[in-house]
């Protein structure tokens, strides 16, 4: 998300100005840069990511039944666009991860230490049964599968990553939901000694997140646990994230340690922050732009932003056939 950086002392996020250019303090080439840097930004920010990414296949810090559990994934059947797959160092080292500093290669790097066991996850709100669960009983008796999803971000860069989850839907149904459960709220782990991007005030902590109930329990709204056969790597979220492969990334909420069933639209990070750049509903479409660029192509990682090799961008990132009838009778300019 580009946005302007804050001062060194903390600010209140309704000070932020949403407009302008975010430089990341370790790339800051000079307030000379601050027009052209909105579009050499993000180039810049990935260019020394090789050596960041830690061999999380073998990682001793994850508990081995996660990892067995993982590399057991069964092929998905809702997945498999013709796209070429992003190489494991574009998909674990050019990352949004704002808990984890705000450069795209931060999160690889200043998430190396945060171990996400053990971990917990509630399940409140609007429910018949909540549930408080350790990660392993979370994922007992679930089968996962790898689901190959294009991963559209707001900033109009993109990934094709090979998932390995569940459906979201599964574990909603766990909870039984109320007849009064219209939307369901997400929430991360709250921590700024293990999340240093938490010390910081410019986002409202915990980063929050939000779909309508029928988009939840949609099949291809995805909890994910690992990426290329690997458990996820820190810095995508781990241990657990959710992938909603028809949004921009930024509904992808990572390390969830709360998910609440509710009546009402939730509150969500973006959309508070920068209401008329993020909305609630955040569905990729190419025939609306977003304020400050246009969303009618994108980059394919790790194509550089100088590349020639943009493609288009599809509306509902390509899920159309699955998902646009979820939104019938809306006007997808107004709730974007
Ligand atoms: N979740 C949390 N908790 N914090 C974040 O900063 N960034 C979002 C999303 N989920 C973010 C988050 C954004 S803007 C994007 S594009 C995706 O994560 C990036 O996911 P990736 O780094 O795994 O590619």
């Amino acid at each position: 998300m580009l946005i302007r950086l804050p001062p060194r002392h903390d600010i209140l996020p309704s000070e932020i100005t949403p407009e302008g250019v975010y430089l990341s303090r370790r790339k800051l080439l000079g307030g000379a840069l601050a027009a052209g840097a909105l579009a050499l930004w993000p180039a810049v920010a990935g260019a020394d990511r090789a050596g960041l990414v830690p061999a999380v296949a073998d990682d001793p810090r994850v508990p081995a039944w996660l990892r067995r559990q993982v590399a057991a994934r069964r092929p998905g059947s809702l997945s498999a666009p013709p796209d070429a797959l992003t190489p494991f160092e574009d998909v674990a080292g050019y990352n949004n991860f704002y808990e984890f500093g705000t450069a795209k290669d931060d999160p690889a790097e200043q998430a190396r230490d945060f171990v996400p066991h053990p971990w917990r996850v509630r399940i409140d709100g609007e429910v018949g049964k909540p549930l408080d669960l350790g990660l392993e009983d979370l994922l007992r008796n679930v089968t996962l599968e790898e689901r190959i999803y294009r991963f559209r971000c707001v900033e109009a860069w993109s990934m094709v990553v090979p998932w390995t989850g569940f459906p979201l839907a599964q574990l909603l149904r766990r909870a039984e939901p109320t007849s009064r459960a219209k939307f369901v709220a997400f929430q991360t782990l709250h921590d700024p000694d293990r999340m240093p991007g938490q010390r910081s005030r410019w986002l409202r902590w915990p980063y929050v997140e939000g779909l309508r109930i029928d988009e939840a329990m949609h099949p291809l709204a995805l909890m994910s646990v690992g990426v290329y056969g690997r458990t996820l790597p820190a810095q995508n979220g781990a241990p657990l994230r959710l992938v909603v492969p028809w949004k921009y990334g930024f509904k992808s909420i990572k390390s969830i340690v709360r998910i609440s069933l509710v009546e009402k639209l939730p509150r969500t990070t973006w959309a508070e922050l920068a209401p008329d750049e993020y909305g609630f509903y955040a569905n990729v479409n190419p025939s609306v732009d977003h304020p400050r660029w246009s969303q009618k192509r994108e980059r394919r990682l790790p194509n550089s932003l100088f590349s020639p090799n943009w493609v288009d961008t599809l509306p509902f990132n390509g899920y159309g056939d699955q998902v646009a009838s979820l939104y019938r009778g809306m006007d997808l300019r107004r709730y974007y």
